[in-house]
């Protein structure tokens, strides 16, 4: 095992700064910080959308032990700018792989629907990334209904969050250590803020006052489509 010196984290959502991605990845960074790792992190949304302009993070994933990719999933996959800077680390590590050493990379992910695992096949695919990239897969954390948390900073003492946070630091612990994440952070992070059968009524309730709203309260089970 080696320590990691230096972090990068790749925040991978279009709200930047005030997403749920933006959050669960800053206070892992934090928390790496505080066990004497060099942070820094990138925002997606700042990078130009050609994969083939120069804008740094190829070098920049070259400069830090650890690569941490914090995004929210989107269609079962990952967002189209993630994959398009994944995939220029990519070019940019498979050109030195024989200089490079050894580089770390951790994924983290968070979904609109209550059930963690609805981020398998995007942390498939990031485990595919670090294999074909030469990258040492340290593992993939994946958290439902991002959207209660919304973008606010965790460690803010709002207690739907604590084992969230615990996860998080037990994580960093380990990342620290130049270890993969352990079994008991994915499944704290995993653990549903709202029982699914609970997410349902809210969904029920939620539409049912949009429908209130515009008076067609009735009318939710039409088909208008319907042959
Ligand atoms: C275009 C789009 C596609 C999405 N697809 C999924 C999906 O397949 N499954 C899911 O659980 N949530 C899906 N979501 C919900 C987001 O993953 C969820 O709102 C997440 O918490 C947003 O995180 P952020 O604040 O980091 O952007 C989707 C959202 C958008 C905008």
């Amino acid at each position: 095992m080696s320590r990691p010196r230096s972090a990068l984290l790749l925040v991978g959502s279009p709200r930047g700064a005030r997403s749920t991605s933006a959050s669960l990845g800053g206070y892992l960074l934090e928390r790496l910080a505080g066990q004497g790792v060099t942070a820094s992190a990138r925002f997606v949304e700042d990078l130009p959308s050609a994969a083939t302009q120069d804008h740094g993070l190829p070098a920049a994933a070259r400069a830090a032990d650890l690569l941490i990719a914090s995004f929210p999933l989107y269609v079962d996959a990952l967002p189209a700018p993630v994959t398009r800077a994944m995939e220029a680390i990519a070019a940019g590590r498979l050109q030195d792989r024989a200089t490079g050493g050894r580089r770390d990379f951790v994924a983290m992910v968070n979904c609109g629907f209550p059930e963690a695992q609805q981020a398998e096949v995007a942390l498939a695919i990031c485990r595919r990334f670090a294999a074909a990239a030469g990258f040492c897969w340290l593992g993939g954390l994946a958290m439902g209904l991002g959207g209660t948390l919304g973008g606010r900073p965790l460690g803010q003492g709002d207690g739907r969050f604590g084992h969230v946070e615990e996860g998080l630091d037990l994580a960093a612990a380990a990342l620290a250590r130049g270890e993969a994440v352990p079994e008991r952070a994915v499944r704290l992070l995993a653990r549903p803020i709202v029982p699914p059968a609970r997410f349902v009524a809210m969904g029920n309730r939620y539409w049912s006052a949009k429908a209130a709203a515009r008076g067609i309260q009735d009318r939710l089970r039409d088909r208008p489509y319907q042959r």
